[in-house]
């Protein structure tokens, strides 16, 4: 057990784990952010995702070690009032269904759009490839992406 520092959602937070105790655990039971999932716990499935240094990875799949000192962003700090235009077109698109693959849904377009704010059908299945919705939500997913890309730029 040794003490970090991770920086989550903006705050530090002291944490007392093992060096290789997942990412995934840290934020959800030590800084008890529950938003983040955990699905397979082998970086398959996607639920698990978050920024770190602004680019999204599989917490399940990054140890605290590796994460200590990185600008690390979960679901809940996304934006300030669920206003990130990514959660406004989820809500507009109405993409979820049962809802638990959705947060690391979210997390990788977010971090697809910063990196390429007008993706096309072939960038967004590149990008969102390792999300699994075993609800098969993926065409309204698209939808919401280029939803979001479009009121990012300005339009209706
Ligand atoms: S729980 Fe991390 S990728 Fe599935
Ligand atoms: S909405 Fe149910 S797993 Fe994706």
């Amino acid at each position: 057990m040794a003490t970090f520092a991770l920086t989550v959602n903006g705050k530090t937070r002291q944490i007392d784990a093992s060096p290789d105790m997942p990412l995934l655990w840290a934020i959800r039971e030590q800084v008890g952010l529950t938003g983040t999932k955990f699905g397979c716990g082998a970086a398959h499935c996607g639920a698990c995702t978050v920024h770190v240094d602004g680019k999204a990875v599989r917490s399940c799949n990054v140890s605290v070690r590796e994460a200590t000192g990185k600008r690390i962003t979960t679901i809940e700090g996304l934006s300030d009032r669920t206003d990130h235009p990514v959660q406004k077109a989820w809500i507009e698109i109405d993409v979820p269904q049962c809802g638990y693959c959705q947060s690391g849904q979210i997390m990788s377009a977010a971090a697809l759009l910063a990196e390429k704010p007008s993706p096309t059908d072939a960038d967004i299945d590149r990008a969102m490839s390792g999300n699994i919705c075993r609800c098969g939500t993926y065409v309204r997913i698209r939808a919401a992406i280029h939803r979001a890309a479009q009121v990012s730029k300005g339009g209706a």
